[in-house]
């Protein structure tokens, strides 16, 4: 018979070892051992469908792959046309991130991070696929009120399957926000490797160790960004209404940032959830775990920069470079996080023509050729990173 024990940390625990209950918003949730509770539901089911059989050796296998990459806020700002032998991958402007991301950058590398999984699926689905991005700078791309399309992929049928090691690591990535094991070095093997993704003189990737000066040019750079983005009223606030706080919410609109997906304490998770807290105590919150815990426990921060953030290919192959170093991290055991603030800043200050200063002070950590697009932290992870929410297929195809 289960017997159900309360223990201190509020959890309930069954007697037999396999299943955990946390009590959460008023309600018995499933739990990992710790007591966290999990994300489910059916938002969380394009994690297990994506390989499904059903879409096996079909372009669709390749959409519901791209479909659980790496994307701003989970705004997941996508949309495809799909035929027997092409898919377009339109930028669906109706999702952008508004004084987050004015010039739709990190919606385009988002969609770069979708055409990466969909490579990646490609040839163990038996094509090959040829990729054409759409030309021109995102200074130009004024269009918000339809979606636009940014890339096509030009399907062949082979014969058989090409395996690809990292089409298995596609369901296991996710973005981890808990303390790392700062004593606990990435190796050397995997510096090398995400060096060499920049080897193409387009992209470069600059890896920066902890208590190194230019490091601590990075952390301060992302906690005064932080603030700053909290200051401005605009920008938290385009941020926020993404925030989904509650599984009613989570199901209906199957996106954005949740608690779960946080890197909370199991404590404030579970108090999180049984009792809604104000915007101000989550910004102080964010602020408070970026600098003492996401920055402080990370042995190690990169960028990864570009000749030129505004140009639209580049921002495309920006989001594909995130999306492999994030699956190549996943098979070796190593857990990845976007610290963005810096270059939204960058962005914003343009958008309303504040200057350059943001500009100017990533540049010191890159040099004046190269041009941060993204902002990263590495390291090992005690704690598993869990899922976050995802639309259906049916969402996203447009027809
Ligand atoms: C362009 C881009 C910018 C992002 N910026 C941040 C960030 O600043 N902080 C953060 O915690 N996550 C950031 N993320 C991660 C997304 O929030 C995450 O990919 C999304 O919520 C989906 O979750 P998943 O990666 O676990 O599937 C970013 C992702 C992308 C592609």
């Amino acid at each position: 018979m289960t017997q159900l024990i309360l223990d201190r940390r509020n959890v309930l625990r069954t007697g037999g070892a396999a299943l955990f209950l946390a009590l959460s918003g008023g309600m018995l949730r499933a739990a990992n051992s710790a007591g966290r509770p999990l994300p489910e539901g059916d938002a969380y089911a394009p994690w297990s469908l994506w390989s499904d059989p059903s879409i096996r050796n079909t372009p669709m296998a390749l959409v519901a792959a791209g479909v659980i990459a790496a994307n701003p806020h989970d705004t997941q700002p996508w949309l495809f046309a799909v035929t027997e032998d092409s898919i377009e991958i339109y930028a669906d402007t109706s999702r952008h991130l508004g004084a987050m991301d004015p010039y739709i950058r990190e919606m385009h590398l988002g969609l770069g991070c979708a055409i990466e999984n969909m490579l990646t699926a490609a040839g163990p689905n038996g094509y090959v696929a040829e990729l054409e991005v759409a030309p021109g700078s995102l200074v130009d791309l004024t269009e918000r009120s339809r979606p636009i399309l940014a890339a096509r992929l030009r399907l062949t049928r082979i014969a058989g399957a090409a395996p690809d090691p990292r089409y298995a690591a596609i369901p296991a990535r996710h973005t981890n926000r808990y303390a790392y094991d700062l004593a606990r070095d990435p190796p050397q093997d995997w510096r090398e490797f995400t060096r060499a993704l920049g080897a193409d003189g387009e992209i470069k990737i600059f890896l920066f160790d902890a208590a190194s000066p230019q490091r601590q040019l990075f952390d301060e750079s992302v906690v005064e960004a932080t603030e700053a983005i909290i200051a401005d009223k605009p920008m938290i606030a385009d941020s926020d209404r993404w925030f989904r706080a509650s599984s009613r919410e989570i199901d209906a609109h199957r996106d954005g940032p949740t608690l779960d997906a946080a890197g909370l304490s199991t404590f404030t998770l579970i108090f999180a959830h049984l009792f809604s807290v104000s915007p101000e105590t989550a910004q102080r919150a964010w602020l408070d775990q970026t600098r003492n815990v996401q920055l402080a426990t990370a042995p190690v921060a990169g960028l990864i920069a570009v000749r030129d953030r505004y140009d639209r290919p580049s921002a495309i192959e920006a989001g594909r470079i995130w999306q492999r170093l994030h699956l190549d991290a996943t098979l070796r055991g190593i857990a990845l996080q976007p610290l963005n603030q810096p270059i939204e800043m960058i962005d914003r200050e343009r958008q309303t023509g504040a200057g350059s200063a943001w500009a100017r002070r990533v540049a010191g950590l890159t040099g004046e050729d190269w041009q941060a697009t993204f902002a990263f932290r590495a390291g090992y992870s005690p704690t598993k990173a869990s899922a976050s929410p995802r639309r259906r297929l049916g969402d996203v195809v447009r027809s």
